[in-house]
């Protein structure tokens, strides 16, 4: 796919529901009492990866277009599947699901594509194996992970990485084990689980950076509304305000402050980029931008992003990449070493295809660094897989001299199918 430099982009997106929110709404959904039903289902590749593992534990779900109904009778409704179970190249999808499967009265197995068998696994496998599940596998941490679930007891955990991933882990395990289940984060990582927990009726307490729920505790179906992905909003966020003539209106967008980072760090003053018809689906804020085209916010963007910024804007990073080529004075990441354990070592990813298309950049253990002054020539990219480098470069193209080739469009629709058509669509 050739993704040609671009005059100006125009005109209404609708984005996937939130990848996330998505993967959460069904899990908890599977193992509520009654009728689930989710407007707005993420249709990436991942969330269908969460459906197809929920399905073969013999959970109802009935799906028509990005609407679901699923009837469940609780974990008590969950039967053995058949055979491993496909993570595909879903994270979220291996380590919040192995969260339930730790506490099912029969042994699971479940596995994923090649990137995420090399991506680790002990952060999930120490707190389950301290509430009382055994997690083998063949190779080290990695998948496939062989689950030998049963009566879990809570625990008191504090996270040694920031994740939201292994936060929600633990509070799923704790909804079906004895007593109190603390976690506690040393940044805020993504809170999408805490505020979906309360939907179906768990309760939940919350105090700074710590979260506890009493178990057990039997969730109850409900109805949502997944709002549009904000992750996937950022690389037309980030299009716009950079291709002059811009001008697009992005309806729905989840605007949950743990996930938008970019916004705040982009446009804290709302002058190039309107949030109105402000809303909560279901405790989870939502809004529409219309995002003009305004170099000027690359006069405020800060030069340096570490620390606490980093878990925020953890899938952004790829696309801040290509917007730093255009800061005034150079750009530094530092402090995202776990960039290296994400569908693809990012920080590889990232700093050599820069330098493919003609941006000198520094790669460090934790980031990398691009000294000020320097265009986007153009050239050809590989994405190692990975969907948010793809839409990245594809961004880079829309920005550059003579245009970007990417060898593997098509894993873009792992978060967000018809990306590369929704692009055109805007270009006419
Ligand atoms: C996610 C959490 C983040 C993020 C991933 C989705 C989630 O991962 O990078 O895309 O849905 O909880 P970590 O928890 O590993 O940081």
């Amino acid at each position: 796919m050739f993704v040609p430099p671009v005059g100006r982009l125009r005109g209404e997106v609708e984005l996937p529901g939130d990848k996330s929110i998505s993967h959460r709404y069904a899990i908890l959904g599977a193992i509520a009492q009654g009728e689930t039903r989710i407007r707005g289902y993420s249709p990436s590749q991942d969330c269908e990866s969460t459906l197809a593992c929920l399905r073969a534990l013999g959970v109802e779900i009935e799906s028509s277009g990005t609407a679901l109904l699923i009837r469940s009778r609780g974990m008590a409704g969950l039967s053995r599947p058949p055979g491993p179970l496909d993570a595909g190249n879903s994270g979220t999808t291996m380590r919040l699901l192995s969260g339930v499967l730790a506490a099912l009265p029969f042994p699971t197995v479940i596995g994923g594509d090649a990137s995420l068998n090399r991506r680790p696994m002990a952060r999930i496998i120490e707190p389950l194996g301290r509430m009382g599940a055994r997690i083998e596998t063949a190779n080290g941490e990695f998948p496939p992970l062989h689950v030998k679930g049963g009566p879990l007891r809570g625990i008191d955990y504090t996270l040694p990485v920031a994740s939201a991933q292994v936060k929600s882990c633990v509070l799923l395990a704790g909804l079906n084990a004895s007593g109190r289940t603390t976690v506690r984060e040393r940044m805020p990582s993504r809170d999408h689980t805490e505020r979906a927990l309360p939907q179906f009726g768990v309760s939940v307490e919350r105090r700074d950076l710590e979260v506890s729920l009493q178990g057990p505790q039997q969730p109850q179906g409900t109805s949502l509304r997944v709002p549009g992905d904000f992750s996937a909003a950022a690389f037309l966020i980030v299009a716009s305000l950079l291709v002059p003539g811009s001008k697009l209106h992005l309806d729905g967008v989840g605007l949950n402050p743990t996930r938008t980072g970019l916004l705040q760090l982009l446009d804290p003053g709302e002058r190039a980029i309107r949030v109105s018809h402000r809303a909560d689906w279901n405790g989870e804020p939502v809004g529409r931008l219309t995002i003009g085209c305004d170099p000027g916010v690359l006069e405020g963007f800060p030069s340096q992003l570490a620390g606490r910024w980093i878990p925020n804007v953890i899938d952004e990073i790829p696309i801040l990449a290509v917007l730093g080529t255009r800061l005034p004075g150079g750009f530094r990441v530092s402090d995202a070493a776990e960039l290296r354990k994400k569908e693809s070592d990012r920080i590889a990813a990232v700093t050599q295809n820069l330098d493919r298309v003609g941006v000198r950049v520094e790669e460090y253990e934790d980031g990398f660094c691009i000294p000020p002054g320097q265009t986007i020539r153009g050239g050809s990219i590989r994405t190692c897989g990975d969907h948010r480098i793809a839409m990245a470069f594809a961004v880079a193209g829309l920005i550059s001299r003579s245009g970007v080739r990417i060898d593997d469009p098509d894993c873009s629709a792992v978060s967000f199918p018809g990306f590369f058509e929704t692009l055109e669509a805007l270009r006419a």
